[in-house]
């Protein structure tokens, strides 16, 4: 499960989608080196949406090579034929799609029964209302701040609003899941993920094209702090 320590600090996740292929191993340890503190692996099924990317042999192959947690997200149908192999594999966290699972109770138990992280996720266009049965059964809830599918594309404000929502909701009935933000999310958009209470924030382009991965990551946290602390 996800350490509570983690809800203390920013959390920022490189998106292994924006790595250089050719050596991901150089990446993980990029991550790694320049602050990063989870390594984020976009799970594409060419059906939930249109590109393919990563398998389970990835993180298994990757796992035993960095310190750094593990966040799966699933972006596939029938999420739970995909579980038992990335709970083998050595993920840290899975996250599924609220839209690809009809009982998406049942596949959170299995997740944390697992003893893996429980993560949800909306693309969005998907109420953060329909979470509401589920926020008690989940340690992370991902708010899709693109639509899905694609990195490097500028993050939809409105999805910021679903996050303060949630934020609230948290806070209202004293839940503890992390939120997690996916899409656009750089150096201009991290205090607005902040503000609205996001815990972690999932980095592609921005960190892997960088000249400075490690600057961006340190200029990020700052950003998403000076966010939080301006919250009402
Ligand atoms: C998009 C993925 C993201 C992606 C974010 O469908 O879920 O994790 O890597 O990429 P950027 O940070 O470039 O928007
Ligand atoms: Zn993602």
């Amino acid at each position: 499960m996800i350490s509570s320590g983690l809800m203390e600090k920013p959390a920022v996740a490189a998106s292994l989608l924006a790595a250089d292929m050719f050596d991901m191993g150089a990446s993980i340890a990029l991550a790694e080196s320049a602050g990063a503190d989870w390594i984020h692996v976009d799970v594409m099924d060419g059906s939930f949406v249109p590109s393919i990317t990563f398998g389970d042999k990835l993180v298994a192959d990757l796992k035993p090579h960095s310190r750094l947690p593990f966040d799966v997200h699933l972006m596939t149908v029938g999420p739970e034929h995909l579980v038992p192999a990335f709970v083998k594999a050595g993920a840290d966290t899975i996250t599924f799609h609220l839209e690809a699972s009809v009982h998406a109770h049942r596949l959170a138990e299995t997740i944390r029964a697992a003893g893996v992280g429980c993560g949800v996720s909306i693309v969005p266009s998907t109420p953060a209302s329909l979470l509401s049965e589920l926020l008690p059964v989940v340690d992370l809830v991902l708010v899709m701040t693109v639509d899905p599918g694609a990195g490097g594309q500028a993050l939809i404000p409105a999805c910021l609003d679903k996050c303060s929502a949630l934020a609230e909701e948290r806070e209202r009935r004293g839940l503890s899941f992390l939120l997690s933000v996916d899409g656009g999310i750089n150096v201009g958009t991290a205090e607005a993920a902040g503000a609205a209470g996001a815990d972690v924030l999932v980095m592609g382009s921005a960190f892997f094209s960088a000249p400075d991965p490690a600057a961006i990551v340190e200029r990020v946290k700052l950003a998403h702090r000076s966010g939080r602390s301006g919250r009402r």
